[in-house]
């Protein structure tokens, strides 16, 4: 009975896949907007499939912030760094986020956890263009960027926009313009519409979805009903080797049309 259920959800990842023009995802119960404990299977589920796709030796993973991260980030094991020598890197500045889900601690957390190292990338998210150029000739920033990009890993979620427009304190014309533009998601600074077409960009330190491609995995990680929209878009910004690792309420939502 067991493994009939395990196939009836392995059918429907693999639709789920098809849909978002990826090769992979993994759907685990409930909806973790609402149930802790899904939002804890989300993390484990994921914190396993690190240690499934990370070969052995030197590794680089890119991780983002947020309160999924964060989630994550608790539920990583000593296990992920055996027989690895893992360097944990924030993939994007992103001081504006509350102290707790900023890349920076997530990144170190999971050092911490794995026996690993990480290095930090003090760099405020939003900055003007003359701060900017000014920020990418400082030696620190420049070399922990490049260790970025060569990352093995990106481990990353994906947001709605105008909760995370909100979070980030963006002013009122920004969240009009936002909504006029009809983003509906945010990840890597990036605001898309429905089509996953850029209409807005939060920042320009760090990574962002067109460096993907040549990055070996790619992990995003986001559940719940209420994201739904946001995963459907983003995802047509991903290349395919994209996993996703997600929850049934938000699968139900794209696959059903809401
Ligand atoms: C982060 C991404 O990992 O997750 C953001 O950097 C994204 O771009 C955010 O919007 C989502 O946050 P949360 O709290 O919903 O996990």
């Amino acid at each position: 009975r067991l493994m009939g259920q395990q196939e009836h959800s392995r059918e429907i990842e693999a639709q789920l896949a098809k849909v978002l023009g990826i090769h992979h995802c993994t759907i685990v119960l409930g909806n973790t907007d609402q149930e802790q404990n899904s939002l804890v299977e989300l993390a484990r589920v994921t914190v396993e499939l690190i240690d499934r796709i990370l070969p052995e030796g030197k590794s680089t993973i890119a991780v983002m912030g947020g309160t999924t991260m964060f989630e994550v980030a608790e539920r990583m094991t000593e296990r992920i760094g055996l027989h690895r020598e893992l360097l944990f890197v924030p993939a994007r500045g992103g001081l504006g986020e509350s102290v707790d889900i900023q890349a920076n601690v997530i990144a170190e957390n999971m050092a911490r956890v794995t026996g690993g190292k990480a290095r930090a990338l003090y760099a405020p998210e939003h900055v003007r263009l003359e701060t900017y150029s000014l920020l990418l000739e400082e030696p620190e920033i420049k070399e922990t960027l490049e260790i970025v990009e060569n990352a093995r890993l990106v481990l990353y979620s994906i947001g709605d926009s105008i909760e995370m427009a909100k979070r980030r304190g963006l002013d009122d014309a920004t969240l009009h313009m936002l909504q006029e533009k009809e983003a509906v998601a945010e990840a890597f600074g990036e605001f898309v519409n429905p089509k996953g077409e850029i209409v807005y960009k939060l920042s320009r330190i760090g990574l962002r979805s067109s460096q993907l491609p040549s990055i070996e995995n790619v992990v995003a990680v986001a559940g719940g009903k209420r994201k739904a929209k946001a995963i459907e878009a983003h995802m047509k910004t991903v290349p395919p080797h994209t996993w996703l690792v997600t929850d049934e309420a938000a699968a139900n939502e794209i696959l059903n049309g809401g």
